[in-house]
């Protein structure tokens, strides 16, 4: 898969750490930053990433900041974009089947490299179960175009 990773500062370690864990395994990475652990603001590089998912140059998001929370709700603001912030493997492997996340972030004053690597390894893996998730999916496709007070 082609995957693009983004992170702040805090999630710079472990970006790059998780960015040679996916490239052994065969994945293709795009690094949109941050690129060095000088303080930057998580919004810049959650919303790059998913833009880059969004427009179908990347088939995936990986995300990386202190929780995972910031980053992630970056990503969400992204038309198309379904960002699970997730700190188990459990929520990983749902957030697929269930939920089609086409981007996954993380927290790395969260969670340790070890989980984190079983974390991503389960989501590039599982596969979207459709039926009744894919109706629940074209919902949330449908509020990206709604309103506010719609
Ligand atoms: C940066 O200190 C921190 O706020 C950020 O990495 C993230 O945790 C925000 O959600």
């Amino acid at each position: 898969m082609k995957i693009v990773m983004g992170s702040d500062h805090a999630g710079f370690d472990l970006k790059n750490h998780l960015a040679e864990h996916l490239r052994s395994q065969g994945h293709e990475v795009i690094d949109v930053g941050a690129h060095s652990t000088e303080s930057v603001d998580y919004p810049t590089y959650g919303a790059k990433a998913a833009r880059t998912v969004a427009s179908g140059e990347a088939d995936r998001a990986i995300l990386v900041c202190g929780t995972g929370q910031g980053i992630g709700m970056a990503a969400n603001k992204v038309p198309g974009v379904r960002c699970a912030i997730v700190s188990d493997p459990y929520s990983a492997k749902l957030s697929r089947e269930h939920n089609d996340a086409n981007a996954l972030a993380i927290g790395a004053r969260v969670v340790g490299a070890g989980v984190a690597e079983d974390i991503i390894d389960i989501w590039t893996t599982t596969e979207f179960l459709g039926g009744r998730h894919g109706r629940r999916v074209s919902m949330l496709a449908e509020l990206d175009s709604i309103e506010p007070g719609e």
